[in-house]
C-alpha cells in the first residue's frame, strides 16, 4: 500500500479509537470470547485457514483480517441466535464451525464478478476433502452464495443453514461500520489508485449507500445491534472526511506557497 494511504488509515484509526465501542462487543463479551476461542482452536478451522491464506494475499480489503472479523462475529451471532434452535451444545457448536468456514471462505473469490457464487462453488471444492457431511458443506456454500448486499437471499435447505446464511451475511455487513473506514476503504483505494480528492468527492454518495444497508440485517441480533454499528461508521467517517479536507487544504496551501517562491 502506498505510503500515504498507510499514514491516513493509522490517523483514521487514531480517530476511530476515540469512540466507543458497540455495544454488540460490549453486551456479548463472553459469546465474543466463545467464539474467538473455537475459530483459533478449532482443528478443521486451523486446517482451512491455513489452505487460503496464500489465496487472501493481495486482497484489497477484503482478505484474511476481513474473514477472521466476519468469522468471529458470526459465530457469535450463531451462539447467541442458536440457544433457540439447538438443545444440544454440541450441535451448537458445529454450527459456529459451520459459520466460521463460511466466514473464512466467503470473500476467497472478491476479485471475481458474482464473487458470493463464484465463492460458494470454491467453497464446495475446498471442502471435498474435510470430514464434513454433504449437509454441512451445503450449509456452508449457500451461506456464502447468500452474503451479497442488496440482493434477494434464495431460502436455505435447513433451518441450520438458515441461520448459518443470515449470520454470516449480519457479521459481513457489520464491517461496514467503523471497519470500514480504517480499513476497507483505505486497501480499496490503494488497489484501485483512487486519489484522495477523488474519495472526497465520492464520500456523500457512499455514505448514502452504507446507510441503507441498516435495513437489510436479517437476525434479530442483527436487527438489534447492526444499526448502531453502521451509524458509528459513519459518524467516524465524517469526521476522517473533514480530516480529509483539512489535509487536502494543506497541500493545496503549499503548492501556491511553492509557486509563489
Ligand atoms: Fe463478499
Ligand atoms: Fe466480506
Amino acid at each position: 500500500m502506498k505510503e500515504i494511504y498507510v499514514r491516513l488509515m493509522n490517523e483514521a484509526r487514531c480517530i476511530a479509537s476515540r469512540y466507543e465501542l458497540p455495544e454488540f462487543y460490549r453486551r456479548f463479551k463472553p459469546s465474543l470470547t466463545i467464539s474467538r476461542r473455537i475459530f483459533f482452536n478449532n482443528p478443521l478451522l486451523i486446517h482451512c485457514r491455513e489452505l487460503i491464506t496464500p489465496q487472501y494475499i493481495g486482497d484489497f480489503g477484503h482478505g484474511l483480517q476481513h474473514a477472521t472479523k466476519v468469522s468471529v462475529d458470526a459465530g457469535t451471532i450463531v451462539l447467541l441466535e442458536g440457544e433457540k434452535y439447538f438443545t444440544v451444545q454440541a450441535e451448537l457448536e458445529r454450527a459456529v464451525v459451520l459459520v466460521q468456514l463460511a466466514g473464512l471462505l466467503h470473500d476467497i473469490k472478491r476479485m471475481e464478478n458474482k464473487h458470493a457464487s463464484a465463492g460458494a462453488r470454491a467453497a464446495r471444492e475446498i471442502l471435498y476433502d474435510f470430514p464434513l457431511s454433504p449437509l454441512e458443506v451445503n450449509c456452508v456454500a449457500e451461506a456464502i452464495a447468500n452474503h451479497e448486499a442488496f440482493s434477494k437471499p434464495q431460502t436455505c435447505e435447513t433451518l441450520t443453514g438458515q441461520l448459518v446464511a443470515d449470520s454470516l451475511y449480519d457479521a459481513d455487513k457489520f464491517r461496514w461500520g467503523p471497519d470500514n473506514f480504517t480499513h476497507t476503504v483505505w486497501y480499496m483505494m490503494s488497489y484501485h489508485q483512487v486519489g484522495i480528492a477523488e474519495l472526497c468527492g465520492r464520500f456523500p454518495w457512499g455514505v448514502d449507500g452504507i446507510l441503507k444497508i441498516k435495513d437489510t440485517f436479517r437476525t434479530n441480533i442483527g436487527v438489534q445491534y447492526g444499526p448502531e454499528i453502521i451509524d458509528l461508521g459513519v459518524r467516524i467517517g465524517k469526521e476522517i472526511y473533514q480530516h480529509l479536507q483539512r489535509y487536502l487544504n494543506s497541500i493545496e496551501v503549499e503548492l501556491k506557497t511553492e509557486s509563489r517562491d
